[in-house]
């Protein structure tokens, strides 16, 4: 019987995996312009760290984590991480990083995994990329982690993306935002769904979050936390937005925005774009400062982001594929002698960095040729023994159709000079 892949977890193959080489190749270009260094954290991690991190009542931590009985440590839990953000800052305070530099501009790449319903853009395992500036608590880089992702953005092409921008305050104001909101909706409580009303008092700015429409009408009129903002937070949050407008970043303020997660607090941002459905979320992050402190580090700032690498990647699809190039040069040949002399050759061209292919079993010049197109080659070679013993053989350009002969003494040189140009 076949064996296929369990449900919400995808093969990405060679055809769409170009697309995810260029978002991670240029992803990594953006990254070092800013000086930011790759961190690469466990899959797995003990249950605790993202109950604590991410928030007993968010819907993550409530349902749709994948976790297991530790066999090694009875009563002990793992979970393979559903974001990744907790993990860098646990590597941040398990390695001391603080002590020799607190300040990390950090990266990584990865698969993530939540049991959520499988849909157009939203997989049980996805994929993200992340970045997390740590020790800083100044505005400027919250900017600069915005700014870097817009850079992203444009570097891979990616047109109608919308920034949305919130501030959820920090421990002096929010708790009185919260008051009030709670307020609010006690007075409407019996109105609210069955989730609201239990998650309600544990975090009230949960319900803004609700997808129910009867929930969502129900806290239209819900005091906004951006009114209820402390002066340095109002500072802050101005800031932010001054640097985006003098960076020509056009963003929209969304009070609503709550985010899935209960680490953060004042800027807090989500990129959407309008293509991709229910699942519009391309990229989202914000500021975190209480979450080193959290897991047993000091009282160090955190802001960072992660982007979707599948919702991306449905978006730059839908403009066009990035193909794999085919092989710089498909060797054809005629003979066992072109052969013997043409396998070796291969694999002097390989180790040089030139792409080369060649077939193995004896086949006419034609089904060679054919299977050269197929590929996608650059150039074909066509070697047989009048060849050998002339000394130059035909160079096929196959996108021109122009062939010319070359001479076989300096072959190698020859194919590395056209690679190059
Ligand atoms: P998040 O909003 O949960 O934030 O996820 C970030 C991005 O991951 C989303 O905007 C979306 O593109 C992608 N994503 C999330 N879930 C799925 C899914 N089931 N299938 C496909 N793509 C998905 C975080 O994870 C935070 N750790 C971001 C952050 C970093 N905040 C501060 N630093």
């Amino acid at each position: 019987m076949k064996i296929t892949a369990i449900k919400g977890f995808a093969d990405i193959l060679p055809g769409e995996v170009e697309t995810w080489q260029f978002i991670e190749q240029e992803a990594r270009a953006v990254f070092a312009s800013y000086n930011f260094s790759e961190i690469r954290i466990p899959i797995l991690e003990k249950t605790e760290l993202f109950s604590r991190s991410l928030g007993e009542t968010t819907d993550i931590v409530e349902k749709e984590m994948y976790t297991f009985a530790d066999q090694d440590a009875k009563g002990s839990w793992l979970t393979l991480r559903p974001e990744g953000t907790a993990g860098v800052v646990r590597a941040y305070v398990e390695a001391e990083m603080h002590k020799i530099e607190p300040v990390r501009k950090l990266f990584y790449a990865g698969p993530m995994f939540r049991r959520e319903r499988p849909q157009k853009g939203r997989m049980r395992q996805f994929h993200q990329i992340g970045a997390e500036a740590l020790g800083r608590g100044d505005p400027f880089i919250d900017a600069e982690v915005l700014l870097m992702l817009d850079d992203l953005f444009s570097r891979l092409g990616l047109e109608g993306a919308s920034l949305q921008l919130n501030s959820l305050g920090c421990a002096e104001c929010r708790p009185q935002y919260r008051e009030r909101l709670l307020k609010f909706l006690h007075e409407r409580e019996e109105e609210l769904c069955g989730n609201c009303r239990r998650r309600m008092e544990r975090n009230p700015l949960r319900v803004l979050d609700c997808k129910e429409a009867r929930c969502i009408e129900l806290t239209k009129s819900a005091p906004a936390i951006l009114d209820s903002l402390c002066e340095s937070c109002r500072n802050h949050f101005e800031r932010v937005q001054d640097l985006l407008r003098q960076a020509d970043v056009k963003f929209l303020l969304n009070p609503r925005m709550v985010r899935g997660l209960d680490y953060y607090c004042r800027t807090t941002f989500e990129w959407t774009s309008d293509q991709l459905g229910s699942q519009n979320a391309v990229a989202a992050g914000g500021r975190y400062d209480g979450l080193v402190e959290e897991l047993g580090g000091p009282a160090i700032p955190g802001v960072g982001f992660a982007l979707g690498i599948e919702r991306l990647a449905l978006l730059l699809r839908m403009k066009g594929d990035h193909k794999a190039a085919g092989p710089s040069v498909f060797i054809v040949w005629i003979g066992a002698k072109a052969r013997d002399w043409a396998f070796p050759l291969v694999r002097r061209l390989r180790r040089k960095g030139v792409s080369a292919e060649i077939e193995g079993e004896t086949r006419s010049l034609k089904s060679q040729m054919r299977r050269a197109d197929k590929l996608k080659a650059v150039a074909v070679l066509i070697i047989g023994e009048d060849e050998l013993q002339k000394g130059t053989a035909v160079l096929r350009d196959m996108k021109s159709k122009r062939q010319e002969d070359i001479s076989l003494a300096n072959i190698e040189a020859e194919l590395m000079a056209r690679k190059a140009s």
